[in-house]
């Protein structure tokens, strides 16, 4: 189905009586290699890149969805891959200048940018910043090399850390590093070595993802000697307490952050607020205030094809939200990640309906200890956390 035709939705049983906070999110899609654990809509950069070609893409892509930001400011910008480092400082300055020339940013917008190690260097560093990027965000997933290579990155620890020095000296304030755990053969003490490592460096933001065996990858058809489920435990164990001890607060899942610098952009997902997605495979959620429904947005993932009809309604392909049960779902499936949850409030303006069609379903999590028994609040239990899938089940 493409954009061109009506959609033959049932009438909305959604009401929204405003719009939520608006994000952007650009997908550059080339990297050097593929890393084999990697599911991400990317692709081995042959050549040079066409960078001038797919910013000029991405800026018709944002003119054609434009109206959808309904009179908002966009408060966070995301510069996603891939590996949007290996854009050049000149493309990603007339992106971000394209993007101010069309839609109007807040004055204190957060624009992040994420790194490779392997493909960074001082002048494009300094470039960004210029450029108006405020928060870089570098994939360091260990500093262990036998594990870098294992996970088949193109760099090293010193490159990371070589990142790093050069991030702060061309005036990088806000830093996440990337890290990973339950690498092949991983073992405690050096999985929480790699999160010291981190720290040495002073990063305002860690994510810590726990590495994944994703359909079509390498590492799927192949699979690497994953730890023991014990194991990838007491890493978690002994890696929150060094972070908390640190003064990095866990607020979802995978993400801590010093106070102050918990990460804008994923925070709007996480509280179901709306995202304009621009560039190959991009995703998009939108809040339509005459049609009183969400729409799902999602581009055509090949890069080329992307290219060639961006701006156009074949490029898009849309779903719309209007059943009440489907928006509560998506609404629990992001929101529950938050350590602290999100307010009723936020519920009922977001998800477009009254917190009382998820009477049945708080009661019984609620009766298994995995939702906290608070009326202002939908808040996962730290049991709830480690299991989402099935208190998620309870809402279906
Ligand atoms: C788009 S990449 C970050 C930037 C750059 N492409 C890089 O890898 O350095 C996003 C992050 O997702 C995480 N990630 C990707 N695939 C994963 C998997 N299968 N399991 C866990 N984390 C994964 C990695 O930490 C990676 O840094
Ligand atoms: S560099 Fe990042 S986006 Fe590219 S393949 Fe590796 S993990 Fe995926």
């Amino acid at each position: 189905m493409n954009a061109s035709a009506p959609l033959p939705t049932e009438r909305s049983r959604l009401r929204f009586d405003s719009l939520p906070p608006l994000s952007l999110y650009l997908h550059l899609p080339w990297c050097v290699r593929k890393c084999p654990y990697c599911d991400f809509n990317s692709y081995e950069a042959r050549g040079s890149l066409p960078d001038r070609e797919y910013v000029e893409a991405l800026l018709r892509d944002l003119s054609a969805e434009a109206p959808l930001a309904q009179g908002r400011v966009v408060d966070t910008i995301f510069l996603g891959g891939g590996t949007p480092s290996l854009f050049s400082g000149a493309a990603i300055e007339t992106l971000l200048a394209g993007l101010r020339a069309e839609i109007a940013l807040s004055a204190d917008v957060e624009i992040t940018l994420e790194a490779n190690p392997g493909a960074v260097d001082a002048e494009r560093f300094a470039a960004f910043r210029a450029a108006g990027v405020n928060r870089l965000s570098i994939g360091v997933q260990s500093f262990r090399e036998p594990k870098l290579r294992a996970l088949g990155r193109i760099h090293g620890a010193a490159d990371a850390r070589t990142a790093v020095t050069m991030a702060r000296a061309a005036g990088f304030e806000n830093l996440n590093l990337d890290l990973m755990y339950g690498l092949p053969d991983d073992d405690c003490d050096g999985a929480v070595g790699d999160l010291e490592e981190a720290l040495r460096l002073e990063p305002e933001h860690l994510s810590w993802y726990q590495l994944t065996l994703e359909p079509n990858t390498a590492f799927e058809r192949r699979p690497p000697p994953l730890p023991p489920d014990d194991t990838v435990a007491e890493i978690e164990v002994r890696g929150r307490a060094l972070l908390a001890d640190e003064g990095f607060g866990r607020y979802e899942i995978s993400a801590y952050a010093r106070p102050g610098h918990r990460c804008r952009h994923n925070l709007n997902y996480w509280r179901f607020g709306d995202y304009l997605g621009l560039g190959a495979g991009a995703h998009g959620k939108v809040t339509l205030a005459e049609e009183q429904e969400i729409e799902r947005r999602v581009r055509t993932r090949n890069p080329r094809t992307f290219v060639a009809s961006a701006g156009s309604a074949t490029a898009v392909t849309r779903e719309r939200i209007g059943a009440p049960e489907q928006a509560a779902l998506e609404f629990l499936l992001n929101a529950l990640r938050l350590s602290e949850g999100v307010s009723i409030d936020v519920f009922e303006a977001r998800a477009g309906q009254p917190v009382a069609t998820l009477t049945a379903g708080r009661a019984a999590a609620v009766e298994r200890g995995w939702l906290v028994d608070d009326p202002t609040v939908l808040r996962a239990t730290p049991l709830g956390l480690e299991r989402l899938n099935k208190l998620l089940e309870l809402f279906v």
